[in-house]
């Protein structure tokens, strides 16, 4: 201080959108957003009352919108199958005419040259108790029995044209059965996308209906207590031993912490996924008037970036990715 005035101006550098634009920390491209997609059966695609915006596709209408995701620019598309029957061990998932096996196929050959077409790996939307694995005898879900359903089910999807699993489980051993599995049958080109650190979380409430899946009991034998951060740091340690490509923190917002955690640490990319409630909040709020929509939006995937997330899934990949090539 001189004269009682400050000589150090922070406020010198956001005089001007010029400056700001100069010093910005963190810049977002359409290449970092992944949209996730759902595809059921049947011939109407069919509005999401809790995600205002989002659609069940079929196999017919998602092509449309893949089209349109490419043209944006955007990294990839994660697809979900919403199956019409489900069963204990979650057939639908490892059948080659399962639908999300089949909406693979058809995404796969429309945009597989011009982004990176990915699957969840995961039963819950297959079984009829909406866990994510198989229920062992005593009603409780069996680790190692599930991993020999993901096994298959990876080379389904891989068969089927998926380049990258998601493997949303969360049971222990998972990252290391799919590799081995997909290594044996000569499929070493598939990469593996870890969630690595997911959450038991409320935030997934939405995605609920997008699924179709109603859950018997809850979660929390496997996805992580939202109470732990250290926690999602070794998880995702161990899926980088086991030989995972790419780790994600699941879901964003809420843990910001785990994500700057895990991407200080990490040699591997580090993905955050902004899940279904994340999107319902913001778009509830905008949808009375309560909060400045596009911003809102911006800033939320803004700041997962910042914290560390390197690629971003949201549901508003494509529109976002529409609004920074117009250079808004
Ligand atoms: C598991 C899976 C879930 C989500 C993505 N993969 C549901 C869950 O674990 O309960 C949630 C995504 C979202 O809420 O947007 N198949």
């Amino acid at each position: 201080m001189t004269s009682g005035f400050p000589v150090v101006r922070a406020r010198r550098l956001r005089a001007t959108p010029a400056l700001r634009r100069q010093v910005a920390e963190t810049r977002l491209h359409p290449a970092d957003l992944v949209l996730p997609l759902f595809v059921r059966e049947g011939s109407e695609p069919r509005p999401l009352n809790s995600m205002p915006g989002v659609v069940q596709h079929t196999l017919d209408s998602v092509r449309g919108v893949v089209a349109e995701a490419a043209a944006a620019g955007i990294g990839g598309v994660m697809l979900f199958g919403v199956p019409e029957h489900r069963d204990a061990t979650g057939t639908g998932a490892t059948d080659p005419d399962g639908i999300l096996n089949q909406a693979t196929r058809v995404i796969a050959s429309e945009v597989g040259d011009e982004l990176v077409v990915q699957t969840d790996l995961c039963l819950d939307e297959f079984t009829d108790h909406g866990h994510c694995g198989v229920l062992g005898a005593d009603g409780r879900v069996d680790n190692d029995a599930t991993l020999l359903r993901y096994r298959d089910m990876a080379l389904a999807q891989a068969d089927a044209g998926s380049a990258l699993l998601g493997l949303s489980g969360m049971m222990d051993g998972q990252v290391a059965a799919v590799r081995d599995a997909l290594d044996g049958a000569g499929r070493s080109d598939v990469a593996v996308l870890a969630y690595s650190a997911k959450y038991a979380s409320a935030y997934y409430g939405p995605f609920r209906e997008a699924v179709e899946s109603t859950l018997t009991g809850n979660r929390r034998s496997y996805q992580l207590d939202p109470a732990n951060r250290r926690e999602g740091l070794r998880e995702a340690q161990l899926d980088v031993e086991e030989g995972a490509d790419i780790v994600m923190v699941k879901p964003a917002g809420s843990y910001l912490d785990v994500l700057a955690d895990v991407s200080a640490w990490s040699p591997v990319p580090v993905w955050a996924y902004q899940v279904s409630g994340e999107y319902a909040m913001i778009e509830a709020a905008a949808a009375n008037g309560w909060i400045d929509r596009d911003r809102a939006i911006l800033e939320s995937v803004l700041s997962i970036k910042r914290a560390g997330g390197d690629t971003v899934l949201t549901y508003w990949a494509t529109e976002l990715a529409t609004t920074l090539r117009q250079g808004a």
